[in-house]
């Protein structure tokens, strides 16, 4: 990172020299973060749409031309010949392409991890039926920290790397059983002979007396799924894993309130969204021209879901590579589904209206990625669950970045006051 360049603040007659920052892409940062200590003045951002909250070395996006890189190398070489989710997750927490030896460890320790302890398991019966996955996943993660008190201080390399390996193994078991739950059935303990998309599939899908027999497309496409939802820098959820772990919390915590903020409709859970608004189009419920138009109302708080981006003004790459991988999908199982064909004549009509043109709104990961999860016979209620699995390494070397980073203080940002003046104290019988 470069600091050559200065940028003068003009205020109250004075000036203010304050340091331009340069990443390697040649984007610049103006350095305020003396700003307050130095002259009592504060910066106004509300939702940080021009702040950066760290250095970061992850991922890299530039939303002008639609680009996205994992430690420099861009989405597009994930998807073939594609790797493995767990190469891509140790690429991301670590920052180099496992080898061999170290893949295969990393592995082993996630089969060595795939139970979920017997007192967790139990939860799962007193949960109502009806449970929200996404509930479940969140409590359920954050409950790990009562099993593995080990975990919690932390500091250690090697525990660090356990730790990791706990979440990104158990939360598939998690996410397949909160499945199960919701449907009464049995759950299915994990198989270690098989390969970790594999293996959710496995727990989702398989029954006592008949194994789920896997197509190879299958289980491709639901590695391609998490794969391009494995990291996006500073994003809802990822940044609230950096706020809480800011305050020292452990892993397990951090991670259980990313869960939480993904799982807003304006974050992960759009993908549920989307598939509500193509099935309410499915069944007559409004024409897709109505939507647009829907979605173009000021005074309608409805929005054409999958759709716009705060990074991207251009087509999200994923979006791009998810659209590819179901028609491919769809092919190779010879089935249709009607709401791709929806999803399609959407995106036409928005793509070719002025109030999207001109705001570049384009689709974003979660306009396709329902369909494809569809085609897997994935259930809409589990989507935004599958997002969270996707994430996770993201949201667990996003943690360690800023862990080893020992000048990263806790994040507390300010406000800027508009409140009552000082006022005194009615009690209540004078009120
Ligand atoms: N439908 C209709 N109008 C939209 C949409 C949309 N999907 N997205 C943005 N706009 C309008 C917005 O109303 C605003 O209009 P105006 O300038 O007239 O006030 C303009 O476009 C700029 O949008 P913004 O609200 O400033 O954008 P933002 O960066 O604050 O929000 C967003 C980004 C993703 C929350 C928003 O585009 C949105 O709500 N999209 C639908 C939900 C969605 O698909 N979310 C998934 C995001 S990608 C995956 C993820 O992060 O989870």
């Amino acid at each position: 990172m470069h600091q050559e360049e200065k940028a003068r603040l003009i205020i109250g007659g004075k000036t203010i020299e304050l340091p331009v920052l340069t990443g390697t892409e040649g984007d610049k940062a103006i350095d305020i973060s003396e700003l307050y200590d130095e002259h009592g003045i504060t910066a106004f951002d509300p939702s940080l749409g021009s702040t950066c909250m760290c250095q970061s070395t992850i991922t890299y996006i530039d939303g002008d031309k639609g680009i996205l890189r994992y430690r420099g190398i861009p989405i597009e070489q994930f998807d073939r010949p594609q790797p493995n989710f767990i190469e891509v997750a140790w690429l991301l927490i670590f920052g180099n392409l496992p080898t061999r030896r170290e893949l295969r460890d990393f592995r082993d320790l996630l089969t060595a991890n795939e139970m979920l302890h017997e007192g967790l398991h139990r939860q799962f019966g007193d949960l109502p039926p009806k449970s929200p996955p996404m509930a479940i996943l969140s409590a359920m993660l954050s409950q790990l920290a009562c099993y593995y008190e080990k975990f919690l201080p932390l500091g250690d390399d090697e525990l660090f790397i356990e730790a990791a390996a706990r979440l990104i193994s158990k939360v598939r078991t998690i996410a397949a059983y909160s499945y199960r739950r919701s449907k009464g059935l049995p759950f299915m303990y994990p198989d270690p002979a098989l390969r970790y998309c594999a293996n959710f599939l496995h727990m989702m899908f398989s029954i006592p007396y008949q194994q789920y027999i896997i197509g190879e497309e299958i289980e491709d496409a639901m590695n391609l799924v998490l794969i391009l939802h494995a990291d996006h820098e500073q994003n809802c959820s990822t940044s609230t894993v950096r706020v809480v772990g800011s305050a020292k919390a452990n892993l397990f915590a951090s991670c259980a309130a990313g869960v939480s903020a993904l799982w807003g409709p304006l974050h992960g859970g759009a993908n549920v969204e989307v598939i509500k608004m193509l099935e309410s189009i499915h069944n007559g419920g409004m024409k897709p021209e109505e939507c647009i138009e829907a979605a173009k109302d000021k005074t309608n708080p409805f929005k054409l879901f999958g759709f716009g981006h705060r990074i991207y003004r251009n087509y999200d790459p994923r979006a791009k590579i998810l659209r590819a991988a179901v028609d491919r999908v769809f092919a190779r199982l010879k089935t249709k589904d009607p709401l791709l064909d929806i999803a399609r004549k959407l995106e036409e009509l928005a793509l070719k209206d002025s109030y999207f043109i001109d705001r570049k709104l384009y689709p974003n990961v979660d306009f396709y990625s329902g369909v494809l999860l569809r085609a897997m016979e994935i259930p809409t209620n589990m989507f935004t669950v599958i997002f969270a699995m996707g994430r996770l390494p993201g949201w667990i070397a996003q943690w360690k970045e800023q862990h080893d980073n020992l000048t990263q203080k806790i994040i507390r940002p300010r406000q800027l006051y508009t409140g009552n003046k000082i006022t005194g104290y009615i009690p209540i019988e004078s009120r």
